[in-house]
């Protein structure tokens, strides 16, 4: 490695591909929501390119929708995420979850139990979402207000992180003289009592080997950075400008700073859709020729709905009507919210028409980027180097042949640059991100 910071890459796994027409250029399209074989053919192909993670985003309980247009979002993360710890051996498995709804407890042990169950390649990715069909799912009349959301994230985060500490290794004695198994007296019970979630007690999951799973978090309000600061290792974000990217680096990492932190602990990685080929017209056809297949009226219907307004206003071929969009904020839904803001930033910037909104990623969120693979390395470092990123976390447009295009044309030319890894550093995901093995203070 040279002197310049390693980039950190994760892949974020999603059937079929980013690309919302992906599934219409496979054969057997029905069937890639569920089908292990094939995240077991993608995982492998990740580990071969040396990628830290493997991200797996999910929707509680919710966005049915999504499922009528595309593959989607079919199995649960953390049954995923075991039987793909079994098919790899480095790289780390990020399970979302969300700190709304449900108990911490539960999801304290689920994450725990991956840790175990990887080796020490476990993280949880941390969302704060309503969505209307998750309520709807949840049987919630109701969503939360904005700052109620990160009291009950922070307190159900406090559970989380607390009862991974309850009980150390060393506590698990196995004495069978003194015929003692686990010894109560190096427990580190919990008692925490809040206004939104309470628990008591130890968690049946021993500390593995990470001392704790590493914890993302996905966010973009204020609440949203600060509460990122406290308690992640690493804030994976949308950032479609490099002046909004280096923005949220700096906020989040004096952040960071404000609450103790080594702000180099903190790792920023915002989404990032790359679309490769041999020549930029070779990427850019290979970007055309997805796009024409994609239902352009339904997404700008889409969008229109997003934006809470009328179709009428928002022809293919105009720019976005800012001063309606302006106008219509506090009627647009809260979650998506950072969709919106990102790429309305990018369109205004760049004026776009809406053709190029609905053909920018917009329900997908993150920056694209077509070019070769010296051009996408380049901006990556570029990025890396002016204090907007640490690393990306990748949309691949079609699963599998565009990761296999990352891997081994992407990659090669980040490593060329001696920038990133040619093996991987070692055997838990904190090693390989450059993270110390957490140890839990003192009692
Ligand atoms: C990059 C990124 C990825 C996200 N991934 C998920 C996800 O997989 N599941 C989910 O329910 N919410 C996801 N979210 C939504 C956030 O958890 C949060 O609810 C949303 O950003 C709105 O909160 P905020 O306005 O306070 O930032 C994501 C947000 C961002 C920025």
């Amino acid at each position: 490695m040279s002197a310049k910071k390693p980039v950190r890459l994760g892949v974020n796994v999603l059937a079929s591909g980013r690309h919302d027409a992906a599934w219409k250029t496979l054969p057997n399209a029905a069937d890639l929501s569920t089908d292990i074989d094939e995240f077991v053919r993608i995982a492998q192909l990740a580990e071969r390119g040396r990628i830290d993670a493997l991200f797996l985003a999910e929707n509680p309980a919710g966005r049915f929708s999504d499922a009528y247009y595309r593959p989607w979002r079919a199995l649960d993360p953390l049954a995923l995420h075991a039987a793909l710890s079994q098919a790899t051996r480095h790289i780390g498995l990020v399970v979302t979850t969300t700190t709304l709804y449900g108990h911490p407890y539960i999801t304290a042990r689920q994450i725990a139990s991956l840790e175990h169950i990887s080796k020490g390649r476990a993280g949880w990715n941390i969302t704060t979402s309503q969505d209307p069909e998750t309520l709807q799912a949840y049987g919630l009349k109701e969503g939360f207000e904005q700052k109620q959301r990160y009291e009950r994230a922070t307190e159900f985060t406090q559970i989380v992180t607390s009862l991974w500490d309850s009980l150390p290794r060393e506590a698990v004695v196995a004495d069978a003289r003194r015929n003692v198994f686990v010894d109560p007296a190096r427990l580190r019970p919990i008692n925490v009592q809040g206004q939104h979630f309470r628990s008591a007690g130890a968690l049946l999951t021993p500390v593995g080997p990470q001392g704790r799973p590493v914890i993302f978090q996905a966010g973009e309000s204020e609440e949203s950075k600060a509460f990122g600061a406290r308690w992640a290792d690493a804030l994976f974000t949308g950032q479609r400008t490099l002046q909004n990217a280096q923005k949220f680096y700096a906020d989040v990492k004096a952040l960071a700073q404000g609450y103790g932190r080594d702000p180099d602990r903190l790792l920023v990685v915002p989404g990032l859709f790359p679309i490769l080929g041999g020549t930029e017209a070779e990427a850019q056809r290979r970007k055309d020729e997805l796009d024409e297949l994609l239902d352009h009226e339904a997404l700008r219907i889409e969008l229109a709905r997003q934006l809470a307004i009328d179709p009428e206003d928002l022809p293919l071929d105009a720019p976005p009507p800012y001063d309606k969009i302006e106008a219509a904020k506090n009627n647009q839904p809260q979650s998506l919210r950072w969709h919106r803001t990102q790429i309305l930033n990018e369109a205004r910037q760049n004026n776009w028409t809406v053709r190029q909104v609905v053909r920018g990623n917009f329900r997908g969120g993150h920056r694209v980027i077509v070019g070769t693979p010296e051009q996408v390395a380049a901006d990556i470092l570029y990025w890396v180097d002016h204090g907007a990123a640490d690393g990306f976390n990748f949309n691949i447009d079609i699963l599998t042949s565009g990761l296999k295009d990352l891997v081994e044309q992407l990659i090669p030319e980040l490593q060329k640059a001696g920038r990133f890894r040619r093996e991987y550093e070692g055997t838990t995901l904190r090693d390989n991100l450059g993270l110390p093995r957490y140890q839990a203070a003192a009692a």
